[in-house]
């Protein structure tokens, strides 16, 4: 198959280092990689969308292949309209996975054409979550090496 777009979907609130790596690893296997940011994101998020779009689009400047935007309703649905075959997932730890089973597989019943792809992050990245990222730069710590050097100083602007 040649000429395979997928999207990779998610909060991204915020973009981290886990994230990078895992579009790092997409953008290197698929010819062009979609970052889709869910923009009727239930919990009260702490970036804006325009915020979140703008961190993603500053750290993935290395990856020419590599394009973010946003998405609302089905993930499936939007798929369709970019014409993806292909989601990507990060599967960090086994606690990850009963979710990312359940998620892949209502959208193969949703719509068989898309499959879902996923992918490990490096070791050193399987802790890392953007909760926990949010919680300890708004308690106070420093998140060095957690997230890239421009979502650290936005999140220490946002405790200010
Ligand atoms: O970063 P997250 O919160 O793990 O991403 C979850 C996301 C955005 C992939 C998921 O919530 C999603 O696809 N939402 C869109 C609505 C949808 O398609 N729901 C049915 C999923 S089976």
């Amino acid at each position: 198959m040649n000429n395979v777009l997928a999207i990779y979907p998610g909060s991204f609130d915020p973009v981290t280092n886990g994230h990078l790596d895992l579009i790092e690893r997409g953008a290197r296997i698929f010819d062009r990689l979609i970052v889709g940011i869910l923009r009727n994101f239930e919990k009260d998020p702490l970036f804006t969308l325009d915020e979140r779009v703008e961190m993603l689009r500053e750290v993935t400047r290395p990856w020419p292949n590599v394009e973010i935007d946003v998405f609302s309703g089905l993930l499936v649905d939007y798929a369709q309209l970019r014409g993806a075959h292909v989601i990507l997932r990060g599967i960090r730890a086994i606690s990850d996975y009963e979710y990312e089973l359940q998620m892949a597989m209502m959208n193969r019943k949703l719509e068989p054409n898309v499959e879902t792809v996923f992918m490990m992050p490096a070791e050193a990245y399987s802790y890392v979550s953007s909760r926990l990222v949010r919680e300890i730069a708004l308690l106070g710590r420093h998140v060095t090496g957690l997230v890239p050097p421009t979502v650290e100083q936005r999140l220490r602007a946002k405790v200010l």
